[in-house]
């Protein structure tokens, strides 16, 4: 699918609009922004890889363009020093080309220096890391005019989400290579590989490295190693795998197995309850209330499945439930994968607590059209939390055998990107899932 030059020409105007707003904030009259600077291995000359700056990915959607800038001046056409340099070592970025160019001056430049003699002087913002100063334009990063941008970065434009819709479609084949290739018994970095080659990807530009958990390993968070040996059996996968596009993250997990199993039954239920979580991202609700629905939910699986012997409500007051479920429901997702100003109270900065007993929530402001956020309940047997579990005043209410047969499962998380709208969400991993049906 191409990208509307009309969506992008609005795009560029929203962002110029929140660019004014800042500035005249912080008492600025330039914004500056450097894409970034290729930074070496110590005592090296292997650069890590590049990442570029988000703010500028913000405004082109060039992933690949270290010591490029781009100078805004409210009311003049935005400047892109475009570093194109003379280089037989590395592959240079082709010239400037597609449907980003209409909206900018231009100025291709050889050398990262000569950005300098084209960035306008003044009292600038300067967004951007220490290590892409050049002389005379050191990065100061106001906290006023990031405040009121990361603020409003979580309205995402039309062209954004269109952006996010083909990040998802990226995605949604290297999901169901992985489940295959799970089905076919191959091992995590097999799972890993196939989910790469499906999604046409690298690993270097993967928004976050790929979880990709056989059996136990699910139950590690954030499990960051790939076997490449066969496990005993094929119990269960859960992979966390996401796609990137211009820039946009795309976050989704799955859990599979083979039906048929007390631990299929119990990925259903998450699943029905993730369903009705994604349902509930609407215009006015309090992310954190839904956050506290989770567990609610979630404790209503684990009593339906025979695991904890107590009301809902109570495992919840007590922190069962944390045993279970201890992470976030979710984030804000764009051009991060745990996108900024996630707990920002309002333009002007200020934070959203987050409710007592629930330290990984990364999200704590109310929905509102146009913001991306993801919805990712799970439930888990992590030993030790389970041990804590076990020697405390709560442990009794715990069916111990029940534990122990879905223990070797590792865990579930079920994880959607969805899009809150004025009315019906826009559940973007499920419609690109159903579009590759
Ligand atoms: N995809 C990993 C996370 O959201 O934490
Ligand atoms: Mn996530």
């Amino acid at each position: 699918m191409s990208i509307d030059p009309a969506l992008y020409r609005d795009h560029v105007a929203t962002l110029a609009a929140r660019a004014d707003a800042a500035l005249a904030r912080g008492g600025f009259d330039h914004l500056l922004i450097p894409a970034g600077v290729e930074k070496y291995y110590f005592l090296d000359d292997n650069p890590y890889p590049f990442r570029a700056n988000p703010h500028f990915l913000h405004w082109v959607p060039l992933t690949r363009h270290a010591h490029s800038w781009i100078a805004y001046t409210p009311g003049e056409r935005p400047l892109l020093a475009y570093y194109q340099p003379d280089d037989y070592w590395h592959l240079p970025p082709d010239a400037p080309e597609g449907y980003w160019t209409g909206e900018f001056e231009i100025k291709v430049i050889r050398t990262p220096e000569e950005a300098a003699a084209l960035l306008p002087k003044g009292r600038a913002a300067i967004l951007g890391e220490d290590d892409a100063a050049l002389p005379g334009f050191a990065p100061n990063n106001p906290q006023a005019v990031l405040d009121h941008l990361h603020y409003h970065r979580a309205w995402k434009t039309p062209y954004e989400l269109a952006l996010m819709r083909l990040s998802q479609r990226r995605a949604v084949p290297g999901h169901r290579a992985a489940r295959q290739a799970f089905l076919d018994g191959r091992s995590e970095d097999a799972i890993h590989r196939a989910y790469l080659a499906a999604t046409a990807h690298t690993d270097l530009d993967l928004p976050y490295g790929s979880i990709v958990g056989l059996n136990r390993h699910g139950a590690t968070l954030h499990y960051q190693h790939r076997q490449t040996g066969l496990p005993d059996a094929h119990r269960s996968l859960l992979i966390d795998a996401g796609a990137e596009h211009a820039g946009y993250a795309t976050d989704i997990t799955r859990t599979w197995t083979r039906p048929g199993t007390r631990f299929a039954d119990f990925v259903d239920a998450v699943e029905r309850e993730e369903l009705a979580l994604c349902d509930a991202v609407r215009a006015g609700t309090d992310y954190r209330q839904l956050h506290l629905q989770a567990h609610l939910r979630l404790a209503g699986v684990l009593q339906d499945a025979g695991v904890v012997r107590m009301a809902p409500a109570d495992m919840v007051t007590s922190g069962v439930t944390a045993t279970f479920f201890p992470h976030g429901l979710g984030h804000l997702i764009g051009l991060q994968v745990h996108d900024v100003g996630g707990f920002q109270a309002a333009a002007t900065g200020g934070s959203i607590e987050r409710p007592d007993g629930h330290p990984y929530l990364r999200l704590t402001r109310t929905l509102e059209p146009g913001m991306v956020v993801t919805i990712e309940p799970g439930l888990y047997f992590i030993d030790t939390l389970l041990a804590k579990l076990r020697a405390g005043e709560h442990g009794r209410h715990v069916d111990w055998d029940a534990v122990e047969a879905l223990r070797p499962y590792g865990g579930v998380r079920i994880e959607d990107d969805v899009v809150c709208t004025d009315g019906a969400p826009e559940n973007l991993t499920r419609d690109a899932f159903a579009e590759g049906a």
